[in-house]
């Protein structure tokens, strides 16, 4: 008998088609309610699942029979990693497929706000650009300036790499801890930075690490990108800070209550939103399925997976 899957979303037809060859798949199009997932995921073996989806410890006792979760994201928030262990389930998430997606993403980001895009996008379309002018929409200039990157993994370094095309120089601190050599502390890069950009993962440590004191800290004429996980900005003291130049933009692809927007985002103008798209080519996002897909079958067939959590 197959192994049974439990898929959470719909994943392009090539990884579709390998996970349907190896086991019998329940799909689920669209949103799954946190009841429906309990239920479909009760006569499971397998569980692929995206970071919208919360697998608790009630979803793993749900089903009993469950061995692998393969989530198609790197971060693994929603994820309960400790009790996945204790009950010998495996995690694995979806690394490296889609670093250069989302470091191109951030600097779409960065370019957006440091030069205006959207804002003059959208001064355009409600007929406000009435006249040229020396002094129209002057945004910042990157050659020379710094770039402070929170978060140095794999995507961090990434985008760390595109800086020295723009001619930026990099700093960068890891998380709370400054551990990693040449890290600077988180303090000292929002102190110092013209643009800084959150690459680090959502953790208890990390869960309002910019908030209103770190925001105080940074520059007036400084921006704040984050393509990594919204709670890590507290959004209220983001609003409080772009209301009152307390820095002087903001780049978001990510929220606290997602797809909730702070209401205020959403009326200021020193602020680009995207809604969470980080990987979303389809280069990236059917590497992500196939390597999700691979990792599931791999562990329901008694292989080592490729990409475990942990
Ligand atoms: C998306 O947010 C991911 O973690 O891959």
């Amino acid at each position: 008998m197959k192994p049974r899957v439990l898929l959470t979303r719909r994943i392009p037809s090539s990884a579709f088609a390998t996970l349907e060859a190896a086991c019998d798949v329940d799909r689920n199009d669209g949103e799954l309610a946190p009841q429906d997932l309990l239920s479909r995921v009760r006569d499971k073996d397998g569980l692929i699942c995206v970071f919208t989806d919360a697998i608790t410890p009630e979803v793993m006792d749900a089903a009993s029979g469950l061995k692998v979760v393969s989530t198609i994201a790197v971060g693994y928030n929603n994820i309960d990693v400790a009790a996945a262990r204790s009950r010998g389930i495996v995690v694995t998430n979806t690394p490296d497929v889609l670093t250069e997606s989302t470091a191109d993403m951030t600097w779409a980001l960065i370019m957006d706000i440091t030069r205006r895009v959207s804002e003059g996008d959208r001064l355009i379309r409600r007929g406000g650009w009435k006249r040229w002018s020396l002094e129209f929409m002057i945004g910042t200039e990157l050659r020379g300036r710094q770039l402070g990157i929170i978060g140095y993994g794999r995507i961090g370094r990434a985008v760390a790499m595109r800086a020295k095309a723009f001619g930026m120089d990099v700093v960068y601190a890891n998380g709370p801890a400054t551990t990693a050599s040449g890290a600077i502390s988180v303090d000292r890069l929002l102190a110092t930075s013209d643009v800084v950009s959150i690459h680090c993962p959502l953790t208890p440590e990390t869960r309002h690490l910019i908030n209103q004191a770190s925001l105080a800290r940074m520059k007036r004429s400084a921006y704040l990108v984050n393509t990594s996980r919204g709670p890590v900005v507290d959004e209220s003291a983001l609003v409080w800070a772009l209301k009152n130049n307390i820095i002087s933009g903001a780049a978001l692809d990510v929220y606290e209550n997602e797809p909730a927007v702070h209401p205020d985002l959403l009326t200021l103008e020193n602020v680009v939103l995207t809604p969470h798209v980080g990987s979303a080519t389809t280069d990236t996002r059917t590497a992500m399925a196939d390597l999700a897909v691979r990792n599931a079958i791999a562990v329901l067939t008694g292989q080592p997976p490729l990409t475990p959590v942990g």
